[in-house]
């Protein structure tokens, strides 16, 4: 057992990150939700979340005490990869709703006092939208063609692809057209690539931009904030694109390099991330360009207005090249998300992280799930935390759902009581574990199709929510229907089974984004105190946070004053408190 040294001496403390101003921008210290609008709630009862099912949910977003809220894609699109696919930029595809829907959600959202962030996806257009049907229909060597990227295929009668790039869902990364070209496109092949070397793209993004920022949003999300700009030449490559979180082969190399350096120095993590999305298609010098002019449209509006990059970048360092003052606010820490169930290795990447951005001056963004990746509370209850990045079937490990669930709300009050913004996907705040015995002719995901089933994709986290226990389909739609089947199981963790009661999941995040309000942790610093190697103990101004990843509890000292527990604590027989096994407090130190 060890006692939590309650006075550490000063030499022995860390600063991580200094304080800054609790009234600063908004969206530094933001805690913002994802709502990924097919899974949240159904107004209309086709089994489909939708616009007016958010509206009428938002209460409950209020009642948690979030800051913001990210909607993923609502636009117009065939949906061949769940709305990334966008056919027209500035309306509401039917499925969801009308743009009047939007206007009304909006509207409600801010008189509740909640940010709206909305997606944009500026990479590639769905093969539904006008200018690739425009660029179809003219023929090679047309200007139409311009706006994507066409080319001559190589060898005899160019059979062969333009170049040797993978798809990230599978599969070669180009089309061939029956008039003998090739199209680029990095996911389906019904995503084609734009070309961002091209004026008119430019000028329609930035039009984009407009409409939506006229309408009132707070910010966007940018997807594949880090693959617009392709290497001149488009270049063969022999990397592995990963699919988002990574292979498997990837996470056993990560893992193997953390174990052999247990802890150590910052700059160990640029190294042991450093292996990721590289190569000609990611992270080229002309991406900054894009954001340094898309901040500056910003900044013609009021209201701090922020925009957010999904860039998988590593290592951190170069992550930080897309917050510099001229470019995007917030950019998601990814390096955070897919770092193992390991207490050095999470001390050293969040203090990476503060040096990555703190050199930059912009805030780091934590997030611990999205509609991409195996819910937090899902990967972190297998054997080998996080080994499955490609998602969970039936035929697999599954994952121990209690142990899965302690972790998960550990992490997550380690992860709110951190400086920095904080991203929750939605659902999260009930503990929701992913539906991980999917059957196959439910999967929706392209990744599982393009990969003939190697990957199970995406589907598993992204499942309609449990709004209510009792009510068919957990009243996540009038019907009772839902796009996906949710597991049985999930009465347990309805919301309106949750709301109210002490200790559980919803309590527990209702807790910890008041406390983080009230304290100001958002704005605050970090000091690390020296603690044992699988305990992360941490002071941000008045609050303590301690979490526990080891095997053995650790003592409180008497009169300690216990704020938040992500689980119950036990008492000694002296009545002393005992954080047990993947457990965080929050204390007053
Ligand atoms: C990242 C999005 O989060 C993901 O859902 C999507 O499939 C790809 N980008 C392609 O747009």
């Amino acid at each position: 057992m060890t006692t939590l040294d309650a006075r550490p001496s000063t030499d022995a403390l860390v600063v991580a990150h200094s304080p800054g101003a609790p009234d600063g921008e908004w969206w530094r210290d933001a805690v913002i939700y994802q709502v990924y609008p097919r899974s949240f709630a159904d107004g209309s009862g086709d089994g489909i979340g939708d616009l007016p099912g958010i509206t009428s949910r938002l209460d409950h977003l209020a009642e948690l005490g979030v800051d913001a809220v990210w909607l993923s894609p609502f636009y117009r699109s065939p949906q061949a990869d769940a709305g990334y696919d966008v056919s027209d930029y500035r309306d509401v595809d039917p499925l969801f709703g009308t743009l009047d829907d939007f206007d009304a959600m909006l509207a409600r959202a801010h008189g509740l006092g909640l940010r709206v962030i909305v997606d944009l996806v500026p990479n590639h257009t769905s093969d539904e939208h006008a200018w690739f049907v425009e660029a179809l229909a003219a023929g090679p060597g047309s200007p139409a063609r311009e706006r994507y990227l066409f080319r001559e295929g190589r060898g005899e009668d160019g059979q062969e692809p333009p170049n040797n790039w993978q798809s990230i869902f599978g599969g070669p990364a180009w089309t061939r057209l029956p008039d003998g070209q090739w199209y680029l496109h990095l996911f389906d092949s019904r995503q084609p690539d734009l070309n961002w070397e091209h004026p008119e793209v430019r000028a329609e993004f930035e039009d984009v931009l407009r409409f939506w920022l006229d309408r009132g949003v707070d910010g966007f999300r940018i997807d594949v904030a880090h693959g617009m700009v392709k290497a001149p030449g488009l270049p063969d490559w022999d990397g592995h694109v990963s699919m988002i979180e990574g292979s498997e082969q990837a996470f056993e190399e990560a893992e193997h390099a953390l174990h052999e350096h247990a802890s150590g120095a910052a700059e160990r993590v640029d190294e042991v991330t450093g292996s990721g999305n590289q190569g000609p298609m990611f992270d080229q010098e002309g991406v900054h360009d894009i954001y340094r002019a898309w901040h500056r449209v910003l900044a013609e509006y009021d209201g701090d207005r922020a925009l957010v990059a999904e860039a998988w970048v590593e290592p951190l360092s170069r992550l930080a090249r897309y917050v510099r003052p001229d470019e995007m606010h917030q950019a998601f820490n990814f390096a955070f998300l897919a770092t193992l169930w390991h207490a050095p290795s999470l001390r050293d990447v969040i203090t990476a992280s503060y040096l990555a951005s703190d050199s930059v001056g912009a805030p780091t963004t934590w997030v611990l799930s999205n509609h991409d990746v195996v819910r937090h509370a899902s990967r972190l209850g297998l054997a080998t935390p996080g080994s499955r990045p490609n998602g969970i079937g039936a035929d697999d490990e599954q994952p121990d759902e209690e142990l899965g669930l302690r972790r998960a709300r550990c992490a997550t009050l380690l992860m709110l009581g951190l400086p920095g913004s904080a991203y929750l996907y939605q659902g999260e705040e009930l503990g929701l574990p992913d539906h991980t015995t999917l059957p196959a002719d439910v999967r929706q995901d392209p990744a599982f199709f393009r990969t003939q089933g190697a990957e199970l994709g995406r589907d598993g986290c992204r499942v309609p929510l449990p709004w209510s226990a009792q009510e068919p389909g957990f009243g996540f739609s009038p019907t009772g229907e839902a796009w996906l089947p949710q597991p049985s199981t999930w009465a347990r963790y309805a919301a309106d089974a949750q709301r109210g009661v002490p200790g559980s999941t919803y309590e527990t995040y209702r807790t910890a984004l008041r406390v983080r309000r009230a304290e100001a942790l958002g704005s605050g610093g970090l000091t690390w105190l020296p603690s044992r190697d699988d305990v992360l103990d941490l002071v941000n101004r008045d609050v303590r946070v301690v979490a526990n990843l080891g095997t053995e509890p650790v003592e409180l000292p008497a009169g300690t004053r216990v704020l938040l527990a992500s689980g119950p604590l036990d008492a000694a027989a002296d009545g002393t408190l005992l954080i047990g096994s993947d457990t965080t407090v929050w204390v007053r130190p």
